[in-house]
């Protein structure tokens, strides 16, 4: 069954397997924290269409382009794209981008990690709330009871200003994304996708459903899907194509490394799309979950990153039975968390083991333990650091503090250049024929594959990196 061996000689044990895990990577809190926030704060409709064509004209390329290195490669990103570029009798020097990938990789599961603690800390707020309903005999309550919105807005402001809490609850989150990696491919990352995505489905439709019966879905649906196009900004534009790659885990090698455990087979083309159709679906029912209990209540889509751990839990206590829905909601974010942060830090540790030669073990408690740390800084400019400005002498980042300046350093820069590379390298250095067999595309297919990569993917991705660079050039 083993066709070919890689450095690690480890895989996914079918091609279910595989979708389920790269899925899992995509879904995040990107599509449930992000897309929503950016969706709202946008005005809607123009977009979220002009997102969905970003997905599929630039992202869905992309995806298959990594899928398609980590496939012929059969080993860490670095080594596959070397390999691929010798096939292709191309420079060994393009590995670069499989090293900067990996770097931020690195960077992004740190803040990643902080982020996902806050909503672990509200799980257990609203799981506690729930263990109050049912010991007072209501357990279909709203949530929070006897709290005005004060109070609970308040619960944000406390926790930021709490560096145990935040650190416990980072600790937490990175201890459990440490144990599926340290466990390898097949018994840790795989069986938690295994496990966790069905699990994340049933609670999105569930979910999606109870906003469908208890909000205002009519009013969603309009206001996803009406275009404003006067509100498609060029800020707009690059939020949109910025937020594609990042959503669909591009840029920083991450289906490098995951195609790299494929085993067997092609069809190469329609998992890729199956990957960008999912995370675009479930990007559009998070905006279905959470806009029709926002409209029910008559509070602010647009109230920007606030939108998930202020204006909700504040839905949640005047819908029926939100003590219940609103502990489902955080749940729903931290299985969507855990299976993308997992793909994040196999990134380096495949490196480690690949390129250096370490264990599995080892690999993956120097790069978690160095992302703990960084986001113990991270988490530390909520408070005691509240100052620091790492990259304040840079116009771009002389504002941000230092959970924003990773996520903004690696967001503006590393992940546009990952994917500016892969889809010069894919485009124009990687041998066709290669291209053709491994891929297994029909003519008509590989065609509008090779000229999206070649033309309209390194353009866009230009132009985010330099308008996310420069943002006076786009008026802003
Ligand atoms: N796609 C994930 C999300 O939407 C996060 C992510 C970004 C990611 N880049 C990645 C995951 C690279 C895996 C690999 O939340």
């Amino acid at each position: 069954m083993v066709a070919t061996t890689t450095s690690t000689g480890e895989g996914w044990s079918s091609r279910t397997a595989f979708i389920l895990a790269a899925v899992g990577a995509a879904v995040g809190l990107g599509n449930i924290w992000r897309f929503p926030t950016l969706a709202g704060e946008s005005g809607g409709g123009a977009f979220v269409f002009f997102y969905i064509a970003c997905v599929f004209l630039l992202g869905l390329p992309l995806v298959l382009s990594e899928i398609f290195i980590g496939r012929v490669g059969q080993t860490d990103a670095v080594g596959s794209i070397r390999k691929v570029a010798a096939q292709s009798q191309s420079s060994p020097g393009w590995a670069v981008f499989g090293a900067i990938g990996a770097i931020a990789a690195f960077l992004i599961v740190s803040f990643y990690s902080v982020v996902a603690g806050w909503v672990l800390y509200y799980a257990g707020v609203m799981g506690g709330d729930l263990v109050d309903a049912i010991m007072a005999g209501e357990p279909f309550r709203g949530a929070l009871a006897g709290e005005d919105q004060a109070q609970i807005q308040q619960r944000l402001g406390d926790m930021f200003a709490s560096p145990g809490l935040l650190l416990a609850m980072h600790l937490a989150f990175m201890g459990v994304t440490l144990f599926i990696v340290a466990r390898g491919v097949s018994s840790g990352i795989e069986k938690a996708a295994t496990y966790l995505m069905p699990m994340f489905f049933v609670l999105l439709v569930g979910l999606v459903i109870y906003g469908a019966i208890e909000g205002d879905i009519a009013e969603t649906a309009a206001f996803l899907f009406t275009p404003d196009w006067s509100k498609l900004t060029p800020q707009v534009m690059n939020s949109a194509l910025g937020q594609a790659l990042f959503s669909l885990s591009l840029g920083v090698a991450g289906l490098i490394t995951y195609g790299s455990y494929i085993k067997e087979g092609s069809g190469l083309g329609s998992t890729s799309a199956l990957i960008a159709v999912a995370d675009t679906a479930v990007a559009l029912l998070a905006g279905f979950m959470i806009f029709p209990i926002v409209f029910a209540v008559g509070l602010d889509p647009a109230a920007g990153p606030t939108l998930v751990f202020q204006t909700l839990p504040f839905a949640f206590q005047t819908m029926p039975a939100g003590a219940l829905f609103g502990f489902l909601f955080f749940v729903l974010i931290l299985v969507a968390a855990v299976t993308s942060s997992i793909s994040l830090l196999e990134v380096p540790t495949a490196w480690g083991i690949g390129e250096r030669g370490w264990s599995r073990h080892k690999s993956a408690l120097i790069f978690g333990g160095g992302a703990f740390l960084i986001g113990i800084a991270c988490l530390l400019g909520y408070n005691v650091w509240s100052d620091v400005r790492p990259l304040g002498f840079w116009s771009l980042f002389a504002e941000t503090d230092i959970l924003d300046t990773v996520d903004g350093f690696t967001g503006k820069v590393m992940l546009p250049v990952g994917a500016l590379l892969t889809s010069i390298f894919i485009g124009w250095k990687a041998d066709t024929n290669l291209l053709r067999t491994t891929t297994g595309l029909s003519p008509i297919a590989f065609g509008i594959w090779r000229f999206l990569i070649a033309w309209l993917c390194p353009i866009a991705v230009a132009i985010i990196l330099v308008t996310g660079l420069f943002p006076s050039i786009l008026g802003a």
